[in-house]
C-alpha cells in the first residue's frame, strides 16, 4: 500500500428520486494499494456507495473522485465484479477472458500473454476449453476475476462476490484475492456481508449506519497477512465488529419502545 490517495470522497449525499438520504454526508480517501471492506445491514447504502466509486450512479450532493478526478461514468480502470459473474454462456473460458479485449487496441501477443498469465493466476489453465455451464460457481467467479484483471485495472470493485458460494469455495477465493492483492497491488473495495470475509481480507473496515446513512465506525486491521481465522487477534476483531451491531439494534430497541 502506498499513501497516494486513488479514490475519495468528499461529503457525499445520495438520495434517489429526492427520497430519504440513503447516504448522508460521506467522506472516505482509500490509498493505492488498499483494501476495504463495506458491512452493514442489509438497506444501508453498501450498494450505492459502491455504484458511485464505479460510476454507475451520481452523487446528489458532494464529490467522488478517482485519482484526483470527479467520477462521471464506469471506466476499464476500476472494474467492478457483480455476484451473477456475467459470463457468456456461448464462449469458453479462454474466450470469455479474452472478450475484456473487445475494443481496445492491444497486440496479439499481449492479449494472449495476459490471458495464460491470469488463467495460470485462477487456477483455470486446464479449463480454458471448458464452457461456463459446465463450471461450478466458484470456478465462474475465477473466470469473472481473470476477466476483470486482465485489464490490468487499478480498482476492483466487489459487491458480495462470493455470497452464493459455500464456506470451502469462499475461502478458497478469498485466498485467491490475497493472492492478486500481494502480486497485481490493485485496490480493492469490497461489499460484504460476512463480517470473518471483512477481516480476512481487508486493511479497513467500513460499517455504515442504516439510519443515519453517515459512517459509524471504521476499523484498521493490524494483522499481518496471511490472517489466521482461529487467532485470538482474529477473534479480538469479530467480536468488536459484532459490538457495533449489537448496538445499533439496541437503539433501534429502545426508540421503538419509546
Ligand atoms: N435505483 C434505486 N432507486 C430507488 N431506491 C434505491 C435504488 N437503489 C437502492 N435504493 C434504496 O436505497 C437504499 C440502499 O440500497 P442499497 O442497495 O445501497 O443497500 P445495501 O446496503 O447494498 O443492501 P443489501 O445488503 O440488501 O444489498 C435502500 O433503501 C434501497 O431501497
Ligand atoms: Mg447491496
Amino acid at each position: 500500500m502506498t499513501n497516494e490517495i486513488i479514490l475519495e470522497l468528499k461529503n457525499i449525499v445520495k438520495n434517489y428520486d429526492g427520497k430519504k438520504q440513503v447516504i448522508n454526508n460521506i467522506s472516505l480517501q482509500i490509498k493505492k494499494g488498499e483494501t476495504i471492506a463495506l458491512v452493514g445491514k442489509s438497506g444501508c447504502g453498501k450498494s450505492t456507495l459502491l455504484n458511485i466509486l464505479g460510476g454507475f450512479e451520481c452523487v446528489t450532493k458532494g464529490q467522488a473522485l478517482f485519482n484526483g478526478q470527479e467520477i462521471i461514468k464506469p471506466t476499464r480502470q476500476c472494474v467492478m465484479l457483480m455476484q451473477n459473474y456475467g459470463l457468456l454462456p456461448w464462449k469458453n473460458v479462454r474466450k470469455n477472458i479474452e472478450f475484456a479485449f473487445e475494443g481496445i487496441k492491444l497486440a496479439q501477443k499481449e492479449q494472449q500473454e495476459r490471458t495464460d498469465y491470469y488463467l495460470g493466476l485462477v487456477n483455470l489453465t486446464e479449463n480454458e476449453k471448458t464452457m461456463p455451464n459446465a463450471l461450478s460457481g466458484g470456478m465462474q467467479q475465477r473466470v469473472a476475476l481473470a476477466r476483470a484483471l486482465v485489464m490490468k485495472p487499478q480498482v476492483l470493485l466487489f459487491d458480495e462476490p462470493f455470497a452464493a458460494l459455500d464456506t470451502f469455495t469462499r475461502y478458497y477465493l478469498q485466498d485467491e484475492l490475497v493472492k492478486i492483492k500481494n502480486e497485481e497491488q490493485t485496490t480493492m473495495v469490497l461489499v460484504t456481508h460476512d463480517i470473518d470475509e471483512a477481516i480476512y481480507l481487508a486493511d479497513r473496515i467500513i460499517i455504515l449506519n442504516q439510519n443515519s446513512g453517515e459512517i459509524q465506525k471504521e476499523f484498521q486491521v493490524k494483522l499481518s497477512i496471511p490472517r489466521e481465522r482461529a487467532s485470538a487477534d482474529f477473534q479480538y476483531y469479530r467480536e468488536a465488529i459484532f459490538k457495533e451491531f449489537q448496538f445499533t439494534q439496541e437503539q433501534q430497541t429502545i426508540e421503538f419502545n419509546i
